[in-house]
């Protein structure tokens, strides 16, 4: 059932467009984004966030998360469901607590949002498996439709789960009555953003850059805003995986300790479209360089800046802001299949790991 492909983990990165397709059915309309799951929960009224996940789908979380601060001020609050559940967390009538998790069976995420519900919390969940036990849990499911996911990384699920939060965060934005030229774009990019992922699955090619990098023990993912995310979900995908070192810091952070370890043994990844924070992160990878760190770098195509400056370029279909956590998402899975596979190991079966964690 791998039809033709090496690994599922493989095939499921090469099934994104279709995911995406199926997770934006009847959610685009010529209203705008359209959530009928959410038709009883009067999101106008929302204040605060409470987001709720694991692994992966934190990350998606964290993305939602500068996603929407960037237009409302709404507080929203991103935390992993291990830390949540043992946290003093205070709701009320104006917080919308949503959890995320791809299988809907993880302990700790579970467990999490039967702790709000006995405060009287709403549950939104956002969920892959049809029938997992956070959808009979939580008051409504958001599912992302991804169609079943067999390797162990999360790859076409955490594409979905960002295309449904990003639906999400324009639909409580709609109706605040908040809507402006860029979300406007933001929400033309999704709608075409099937077509944009095959046009990056068919012309990508990392094999020459994951072989040069397989050797590599160590691993720096550097990134800003909401790129910020991206580098946390790339490194972890690179551990989980490849079993590299890899660390993820937000490019500021870098000169607060980390740069100490940099070194020509320990390259840095940077996540670094052309956007509001482009120099600022410049700067940081021109400080890495000091330290003779090798640097490579995702960017978007029409950015010539980073030439010179990093010593290998990865380039994504130029994107609005807003969205380059989804299309700077293949790129790093699929640098991580490949060092996986280069370094000869099983990419769907990784060792320690299993595809819903049940047990805290
Ligand atoms: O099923 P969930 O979304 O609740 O799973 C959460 C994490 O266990 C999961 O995302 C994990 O981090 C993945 N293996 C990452 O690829």
């Amino acid at each position: 059932e791998k039809s033709g492909y090496k690994h599922f983990m493989l095939k499921e990165i090469m099934e994104e467009p279709e995911a995406i397709e199926s997770a934006l059915v009847g959610r685009i309309t010529m209203e705008g984004p359209l959530l009928n799951e959410l038709k009883e929960f009067n999101v106008e009224n929302v204040e605060k966030i409470k987001l709720v996940a694991c692994g992966t789908s934190y990350h998606a979380g964290l993305v939602f998360k500068y996603f929407l601060e960037k237009y409302v001020s709404v507080d929203v609050e991103v935390d992993v469901a291990s830390e949540f559940r043992y946290r003093n967390i205070h709701i009320d009538k104006k917080t919308l607590v949503i959890a995320i998790s791809q299988s809907g069976e993880t302990a700790d995420t579970l467990e999490s949002v039967r702790l709000v519900k006995k405060d009287g919390a709403k549950i939104v969940s956002i969920a892959n498996v049809v029938g997992s036990t956070i959808t009979r849990e939580s008051d409504v499911t958001i599912f992302m439709n991804a169609g079943p996911e067999i390797g162990v990384a999360a790859t076409k699920t955490f594409v979905n789960q960002l295309v449904v939060l990003y639906i999400l965060g324009m639909y409580i934005l709609k109706s605040k009555n908040i809507w402006n030229e860029e979300l406007e774009k933001d929400f033309q990019f999704l709608k075409k953003s099937p077509n944009v992922f095959r046009k990056i699955l068919t012309t990508i090619n990392l094999d020459e850059v994951s072989s040069y990098y397989k050797n590599y023990h160590h691993f720096m993912y550097i990134g800003r805003g909401i790129n910020y995310p991206t580098a946390l979900e790339g490194a972890l995908k690179l551990k989980e995986i490849s079993y590299i070192n890899a660390t993820a810091y937000p490019a500021g952070e870098l000169k607060h300790g980390p740069i100490a370890l940099l070194d020509p043994t320990f390259p840095v990844f940077a996540i670094v479209p052309k956007d509001k924070l482009f120099e600022k992160t410049k700067n940081n990878i021109e400080e890495s360089r000091a330290r003779k760190s090798r640097i490579i770098a995702v960017t978007n195509e029409s950015n010539k800046e980073l030439e010179g400056v990093a010593d290998d370029i990865i380039y994504v279909p130029d994107s609005p802001d807003d969205m380059y956590p989804l299309t700077i998402s293949p790129i790093i899975q699929l640098f991580a299949y490949q060092i996986a596979d280069k370094r000869g190991y099983d990419p769907d079966k990784p060792r320690n790991l299993a595809k819903s964690v049940t047990v805290e």
